[in-house]
């Protein structure tokens, strides 16, 4: 039996890819991480048994879904419910007391990937009597995550692990409180939802769309280079209220970027900052 063996992606195939994307979709992942790319573009390549490098050009050019499944494996999607715990232990610890000094409270969680993220922070609001007064917008580039978050239908599989990380989040209720299980399958609670607008937002293109007490972009800078970064983060500057709080992800920072000067340190560790006024 002779087994068919895949493209070698190289750095000349990552550039006309990057390329070929943007002239057909309009989607720029120039200033994406190139190992990343790689990774994500040579998965693609495997996983589809993809030999030849110029009939996969052809392909993508013609047949736009192709185009824009692409598109969808090159961003990576993982996160679960209260993803670090200690994250939240602190949001409840140091963030909720500010937050409710607040009238209103606008949350803007970017790229917020398929919305457990979204909905850990709904319920720890709902458990300090701030949910009511919040509204929060959750979003991503990529629909087809954006379409789960809005449904908040969950396998059931990962709730083991979500009920250790929502009790080490220092959460004194149950998870299951949250939700219904329904067919093997795990349902949100709808008045979670009533509060959370999910909608596209592209970081590398699209702009300031609104102002916000505190905005959460955890695990999506790692994948931009430097200077994409520094754009982005220059962009949720622009986007917080004075006193406004930015939490980023534990492996990102926002030291040597432009906005450093201008904002101040909240925790350390979980990467929490705060606008100077
Ligand atoms: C690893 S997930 C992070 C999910 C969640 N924030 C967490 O920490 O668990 C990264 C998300 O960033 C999104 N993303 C990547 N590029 C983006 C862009 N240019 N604009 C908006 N979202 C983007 C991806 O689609 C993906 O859902």
């Amino acid at each position: 039996m002779t087994s068919i063996s895949t493209l070698k992606i190289g750095p000349s195939e990552v550039d006309e890819l990057i390329m070929l994307i943007n002239d057909y979709s309009g989607y720029d992942f120039s200033d994406y991480s190139m190992q990343s790319l790689h990774r994500r573009f040579q998965r693609y390549v495997d996983l589809n048994k993809i030999a030849d490098f110029k009939q996969l050009l052809q392909d993508l050019m013609n047949d736009s879904p192709m185009l824009n499944n692409l598109i969808e494996e090159l961003t990576v999607n993982v996160t679960e419910i209260f993803r670090d715990p200690s994250f939240f232990a602190a949001v409840r610890s140091e963030l909720v007391p500010q937050l409710n000094k607040l009238p209103l409270i606008k949350i803007w969680h970017a790229g917020c990937s398929t919305g457990e993220e979204v909905y850990s922070m709904a319920i720890l609001l709902k458990e300090y009597n701030l949910f009511d007064k919040s509204i929060i917008y959750a979003t991503d580039i990529n629909q087809t995550v954006l379409d789960i978050a809005k449904s908040g239908k969950y396998n059931i599989e990962s709730f083991k692990e979500n009920e250790i990380n929502y009790i080490e989040s220092t959460g004194n209720k149950k998870l299951s409180d949250y939700y219904t299980v329904l067919n093997g399958e795990v349902l949100m609670n709808d008045d979670l939802k009533s509060k959370i607008i999910f909608s596209t937002h592209n970081l590398v293109s699209d702009k300031v769309f609104n102002h916000f007490d505190l905005i959460v972009c955890r695990n999506v800078l790692i994948y931009f280079n430097k200077s994409l970064q520094d754009n982005v983060l220059q962009l949720f500057y622009d986007s917080l209220t004075e006193n406004g709080i930015l939490a980023i992800g534990s492996k990102e920072t926002l030291m040597f970027s432009p906005i450093e000067s201008k904002m101040q340190v909240v925790n350390a560790n979980w990467k929490i900052w705060k606008k100077k006024v």
